[in-house]
């Protein structure tokens, strides 16, 4: 079975929240309960899914690639996804030293996935908090502010 018996009881009280029929509704509760799960969607993830709500696996994965949330690989990826903003003003608020800090602390560079399969570390581009700058975000989800050589650790022990 591609997802454990919690998962997919989990998809079926989704499901039931939809008149009899639509339980195509449930798709992106679907993908987040299967995302939970295994750290990320693979194409085989996306095709299970898809099975359990009846829908083609084409529709599933525009659904998966679409929306940021959803950690759509076709490699496996780390559980957690690092994203450092290195846009021009992060970039002059030290980006570039943070940025270092983690790939010696974590052993990887950007694209790469912890040997553990803890953390893969990603580059990205200006989240609309330069203000802040610079910023790193956890999972697309908890944004770290202002984040220094030192906060590094804080950043680290964030995602366990
Ligand atoms: S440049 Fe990093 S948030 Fe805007």
């Amino acid at each position: 079975m591609m997802l454990t018996r919690e998962s997919l009881e989990k998809i079926d009280r989704e499901i039931a929240k939809y008149p009899e029929g639509r339980k195509q509704s449930a798709v992106m509760a679907a993908l987040a309960v299967a995302q939970d799960e295994k750290g990320f969607l693979s194409d085989e993830v996306i095709e299970f899914v898809a099975g359990l709500l009846g829908m083609a696996p084409i529709a599933v994965r525009e659904v998966a690639s679409f929306y940021a949330m959803y950690k759509y690989k076709k490699e496996p990826s780390g559980k957690t996804r690092l994203t450092v903003c290195t846009s021009l003003p992060c970039r002059l608020s030290g980006a570039d030293e943070v940025a270092e800090t983690l790939k010696e602390k974590l052993g990887i560079g950007w694209g790469e996935t912890t040997p553990d399969g803890r953390v893969t570390l990603v580059e990205g581009e200006c989240m609309g908090a330069c203000g802040d700058a610079p910023v790193a975000l956890i999972d697309d989800t908890r944004m770290c502010c202002r984040l220094t050589r030192e906060g590094v650790d804080a950043v680290l022990r964030e995602i366990g």
